[in-house]
């Protein structure tokens, strides 16, 4: 029998037919390991007559009923519940919670659940659930990471979901290569997600995610599941937001926020003030925002740091910003406001470890920087609400009003909003400021 081997990127899962130091999809250098893709024969042959057609119209969707799993956040995220016989990856950084989520949600479930571990000792996986709290319930574990003795084990043993922690840690008989390589995570993956499509049952796959923020073997899985989530938050913050990056049964927009405390994860069900340092000390380059998370406000903070580069290149750092974003407001700062950036490191950082896509804070990324520039405090009690034109213009953002009431909510004493968002300020109590262009920023911040 011929082995069969293909090369694979480790990072980017990319495949080639010979070995090169550096992968041409990813340009990470010395990746590309070669690995044994098939032990068994290729099988040859259709067989026919096996594929059935379906009539569109024959398809009942008032069937598609969804399990709670008892975890709002989660099930928000999800759009509403676990659909059956989906899959669905979490993925996230070693150490920020993955098992813990699944383990609290396993003890939780009011199905016949199975948690197939292979990182963690059953003794271990005990220890964790004692400190969560939660008396065991129904829950199963299986210790191991063969995917074809899983399979066995499944037949005899129908859970009504499974989880399995991690896919880095299955194998497949299949193939040679070893665990946590990219053609054994394709493999295993597709081995456990062809049985939940089956048999109706659905099922969480763990999944480790590299330095660069991809689910090792990411594409291949990410196209493979019908849901992928998303773990992520500072390790050094206590928060964690879980994020839906796809999902084939409800929307992208929702977050799902929890906090890591002694006995497990939290759900923060009202985070709109969360994220505030609630820094009253009047520093400059300090701004809040109110962002929108799926349908919920979120009030943030925006950090800006300007000051004069000391090392030839000036720097722009960002954190939970777009990069690209802040080199589009400062060249409109430069160019609208006439104000001298070019020469000046500009760090900006958004608090709490959260990642915000909202182009409604940009108004507050301008105010924080033009603070921080001119050394000049801007009042803890205002929000700022709006986008950024190249032109300088400040232009309306979606869910206005909902954001100026969660602003008034928490004791807010005014907001910043575009001049061409249709409110009427009467109706608040809040003080409402409305302004057309980023100029008019200039005698506040
Ligand atoms: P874990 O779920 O093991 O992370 P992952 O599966 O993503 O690698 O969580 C790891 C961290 O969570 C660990 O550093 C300890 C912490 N933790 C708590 O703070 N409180 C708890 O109740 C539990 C179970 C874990
Ligand atoms: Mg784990």
């Amino acid at each position: 029998m011929k082995v069969k081997t293909t090369y694979y990127c480790q990072n980017c899962g990319a495949q080639y037919s010979k070995w090169m130091g550096q992968c041409t999809a990813c340009k990470q250098w010395n990746t590309i390991v070669e690995e044994v893709v098939s032990k068994k024969e290729a099988k040859t042959g259709v067989k026919p007559g096996q594929s059935k057609l379906i009539k569109l119209s024959d398809i009942d969707t008032e069937s598609e009923y969804r399990i709670k799993t008892n975890n709002e956040e989660l099930d928000r995220v999800l759009g509403g519940g676990i659909v059956p016989g989906s899959v669905i990856l979490l993925g996230g950084e070693p150490g920020i919670g993955k098992s813990t989520l699944m383990l609290q949600v396993a003890l939780h479930l009011p199905l016949n659940t199975l948690y197939i571990s292979g990182e963690e000792s059953p003794k271990q996986i005990k220890m964790r659930a004692q400190r969560i709290g939660t008396d065991a319930g129904q829950m199963q574990l299986l210790f191991e990471t063969n995917v074809q003795k899983i399979l066995h084990t499944l037949q005899h043993n129908k859970p009504g979901i499974l989880i399995i922690d991690s896919i880095q840690t299955l194998h497949s008989d299949f193939i040679e290569s070893s665990a946590g390589s990219i053609s054994q995570i394709r493999e295993s993956a597709g081995e456990i997600i062809k049985y939940a499509k089956q048999n109706h049952v659905p099922v969480f796959i763990i999944g480790h995610i590299n330095k660069e923020g991809q689910i090792a073997g990411p594409k291949v899985l990410e196209h493979m599941v019908d849901t992928v989530l998303q773990f992520e938050g500072d390790r050094n913050h206590l928060f964690r937001i879980l994020r839906a990056q796809k999902n084939r049964f409800g929307s992208t927009h929702e977050i799902g926020i929890f906090e890591m405390y002694n006995k497990g994860l939290r759900e923060i069900k009202n985070p709109s003030k969360l994220l505030l340092s609630s820094n009253e000390s009047g520093l400059s380059g300090t701004v809040i925002a109110v962002a929108m998370e799926g349908v919920r406000p979120l009030l943030i903070e925006v950090q800006a740091l300007v000051s004069p580069a000391v090392y030839g290149t000036p720097q722009r750092t960002t954190t939970g910003y777009d990069i690209k974003r802040l080199h589009m407001i400062l060249a409109v700062l430069e160019k609208r406001m006439g104000i001298k950036l070019s020469g000046k490191d500009v760090f900006l950082n958004i608090t709490g470890g959260i990642r915000i896509d909202d182009p409604a804070i940009d108004l507050a990324v301008a105010a924080a920087i033009l603070s921080s520039n001119n050394d000049s405090p801007v009042s803890a009690q205002w929000a700022f609400v709006g986008e950024l034109g190249l032109t300088g213009e400040v232009r309306p953002v979606t869910r206005i009003e909902q954001r100026i009431s969660e602003a008034e909510k928490l004791g807010f004493e005014r907001i910043f909003i575009s001049k061409h968002n249709k409110i009427n300020p009467k109706n608040y109590k809040i003080a409402v400021n409305m302004i057309g262009e980023i100029k008019d920023l200039q005698h506040l911040v």
